[in-house]
């Protein structure tokens, strides 16, 4: 190694223990620290520490709820807030019916009275919280098994949840977290409210404009954004709907910037992101990029071939899949996205990088010295679970016959009654040889694929003849439409429950379920368990071996801040995204023949007259824009805010090229994108006509 090469390598190397790049982190509010609050400022940051969380007044994580896998922020003083149309797309459907198909043509309450109740939703406010790692006391837990050792964590936070809830006022729950694999645990305070009502939502030609075709793809021009209201007692207190509720009153509400954004403005984002998994070992990643990823694809591939060819031949078949083909396909790109990156990363190579330095670092600590070999062993012995489980979850459940058949498998006769009267709803949205085909296809790759012992008995009978064997099974379901399924309950009203239990479509979903419970979960749960311990040590070690890096928790769907700045990205070599779109691209999209770049015949005539009021800029309306803040699914409808904590924009996906960034960050490369909030208000100011609601909310 000549002198030139050995300084690269040494400058290299110590690029990869410098404190994490500017970009990267999902950070936990109440610990953004004084270095990373010195970095956030010196970044642009004008905030304090105690504007972004405070439990004794009211801070900017007042103004988050948190939506089950979504995030919304308050934008009124009468608890307005907004999240993104792809996260209340189920609460519109619900209210959607021939006569007020709210999802195609859109719905704006023109007054309180026409907002609309949704049962079942429901928002969350985060009020404090606080690290309980001496109360988990997981030191004592050393020499226990790991099933001793899973009931008395339970215990545990069972009993600091239960102190932390007690005599609090209504809808308060907690939860205790790990974080950094165990070696941290933190409770979560919430309180959480249940009138939620439906206030706007854009046709879905403006909120799912671009739909699949454009998902998880700059540029992008969706104004993916809905607004609900939150409703309380007439103590500002949770309560279940009832018309004598009144709007609630947040401690904090965002202000909205209207002043718009340049290259390398500072943002930062306030939510919820689900799961990431920033450490996990060159094995596990390789088995996701070189296995995992690959089949599920595949399989996800046939299952869109079928259903995109039954879609295009019947415009009724391309409305009752819409869904479930968006929501095969969103994952199936994503996953795409992320084995490239991977690749393009060298993930593998330069884990194993990071590995042989732990192990030479290791060498003389006994507590650490023999955990990359145990991964590598555990890993080769989790391997074939981990792959048929993905072949139960990815081909055996996506045929929906026998998932709905297994509601019936094991129930009451009371829960039949139940189940009777949503079957009609079931049945709306199914198409029975679109499942027939998929499942031909799903069976014959299960029987091709995994290995005999994970095969379930009647599968093996009929490997030879899946084609036919699934024909007689669809012949002999009663699951397949609902007319077979209303006679079939009417003509044997006596023992409707027993005789269904024969139905094939019950039997073969009790066979594989039985397969899984006895060839498969027990094996997973405790090699899981297994790793997830020698993770915890191996977190430890990390933090240990580089003491000058930062280290931020995966994450798990608690409350995060990210931050980053306004760019675009070259995305491939002779490319370059700008960070803005506009208007004009929408139009230039615009085709009434490609349902999902139909623009609606009001934007195009604000675009004609160009008639875009306060809301121009430049000519045109900005719609979407880019910025490097690191974020995952559970982010989307989390505010992007500027560097006075105002509201820019609504995030709601990620570039292809940043999907692995669940799994490593690359600051070239990764980026979100946000709906401009100048698009939102233009939307409801200009389109909607519903500017009344511009009148709540603080503008600046
Ligand atoms: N990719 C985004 C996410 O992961 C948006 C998905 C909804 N939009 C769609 N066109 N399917 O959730
Ligand atoms: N659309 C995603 C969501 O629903 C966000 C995209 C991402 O994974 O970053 O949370």
């Amino acid at each position: 190694m000549n002198l030139l090469t050995r300084m690269f390598f040494i400058s290299f190397s110590l690029l990869s223990v410098l404190p994490s790049y500017a970009e990267e982190g999902m950070w936990l509010p109440n610990l953004i620290g004084e270095t990373r609050l010195q970095e956030m400022r010196k970044n642009g940051l004008r905030l304090k520490a105690e504007d972004l969380y405070a439990t004794e007044k009211a801070s900017l994580k007042d103004a988050i709820v948190h939506l089950g896998g979504c995030t919304g922020e308050i934008i009124s003083d009468k608890g307005l807030f907004l999240t993104n149309h792809h996260c209340g797309y189920g609460q519109i459907q619900s209210h959607s019916s021939v006569e007020h198909d709210y999802l195609t043509h859109g719905f704006w309450a023109m007054n309180q009275g026409e907002e609309l109740p949704c049962p079942g939703y429901k928002a969350s406010f985060l009020i404090r919280m606080e690290e309980v790692t001496d109360q988990m006391d997981m030191e004592s837990l050393a020499d226990k098994s790991p099933q001793e050792r899973d009931s008395l964590i339970a215990d545990r936070k069972q009993k600091i949840i239960q102190k932390a809830v007690e005599g609090q006022p209504r809808g308060y729950r907690a939860s205790v977290e790990g974080l950094y694999y165990g070696n941290q645990y933190f409770l979560f305070v919430y309180q959480t409210y249940t009138d939620i009502r439906l206030v706007a939502a854009p046709p879905s030609s403006i909120g799912k404009f671009g739909g699949d075709t454009d998902n998880w793809m700059w540029p992008r021009h969706t104004g993916d954004f809905c607004i609900f209201r939150i409703y309380a007692d007439k103590d500002n207190a949770p309560a279940d709907y009832s018309p004598d509720n009144v709007p609630y009153v947040p401690k904090r509400s965002l202000v909205i910037s209207t002043q718009g954004i340049k290259k390398n403005d500072f943002t930062f984002i306030y939510g919820y992101p689900g799961r990431t998994n920033e450490y996990l070992v060159s094995d596990a990643v390789r088995y996701i990029s070189e296995k995992g990823n690959p089949h599920k694809i595949a399989l996800r591939t046939q299952r869109l071939e079928v259903m995109n060819r039954y879609q295009s031949e019947d415009p009724a078949v391309r409305i009752q899949y819409a869904s479930k083909n968006a929501s095969v396909a969103n994952a199936w790109k994503k996953w795409q996205g992320e084995s490239k990156g991977i690749v393009r990363m060298k993930v593998i190579d330069n884990k194993q990088t990071l590995e042989n330095q732990f192990i030479r670092w290791a060498s003389d600590k006994p507590q650490y010295k023999e955990l990359i070999p145990q991964f590598r062993n555990l890993y080769a012995r989790l391997e074939p679970y981990a792959f048929a489980a993905d072949y139960y979850n990815e081909a055996f459940r996506a045929i929906e016959l026998f998932q709905y058949a297994g509601r019936y498998a094991r129930i009451s006769k009371e829960e039949l009654s139940k189940l009777e009267k949503e079957s009609d709803g079931y049945f709306k949205n199914y198409y029975m040889p679109i499942d027939r085909e998929i499942a031909k296809r799903m069976l014959r790759a299960y029987v091709e694929k995994v290995p005999k012992k994970f095969q379930p008995a009647l599968l093996k009978q009929h490997a030879s003849r899946i084609e036919e064997w699934v024909d007689e099974i669809f012949e002999g379901s009663v699951f397949t439409s609902s007319d077979r399924l209303k006679t079939f309950l009417a003509e044997h009203q006596e023992q409707p429950l027993s005789l269904l239990r024969k139905d094939p479509a019950i039997q073969i979903f009790q066979s594989f379920n039985d397969m899984y419970r006895q060839c498969i979960a027990d094996s997973l749960k405790k090699l899981n368990t297994e790793i997830n311990q020698r993770y915890t040590a191996y977190m430890k070690g990390l933090m240990e071996m580089q003491p000058e890096k930062l280290f931020y928790p995966d994450a798990n769907s608690t409350l995060r801040i990210a931050y980053g700045k306004i760019e675009g990205f070259k995305p491939a070599d002779g490319v370059v995204y700008h960070f803005q779109s506009t208007l004009d691209g929408v139009m230039e999209k615009d085709n009434p023949d490609i349902y999902d770049y139909d623009v609606p015949e009001k934007l195009r005539e604000l675009y004609e007259t160009k008639d875009y009021g306060r809301w121009c800029v430049n000519g045109s309306v900005p719609v979407a824009f880019l910025a490097s803040n690191h974020t995952t699914g559970g982010n989307s409808g989390s505010p992007v805010l500027n560097r006075k904590g105002e509201l820019l924009g609504i995030n709601f996906d990620r570039c292809w090229e940043s999907t692995m960034s669940d799994i490593v960050y690359d600051k070239d490369m990764c980026r979100n994108i946000a709906v401009d909030i100048r698009y939102v208000l233009f939307i409801l100011d200009k389109y909607a006509g519903a500017g009344y609601l511009l009148d709540e909310m603080k503008l600046n």
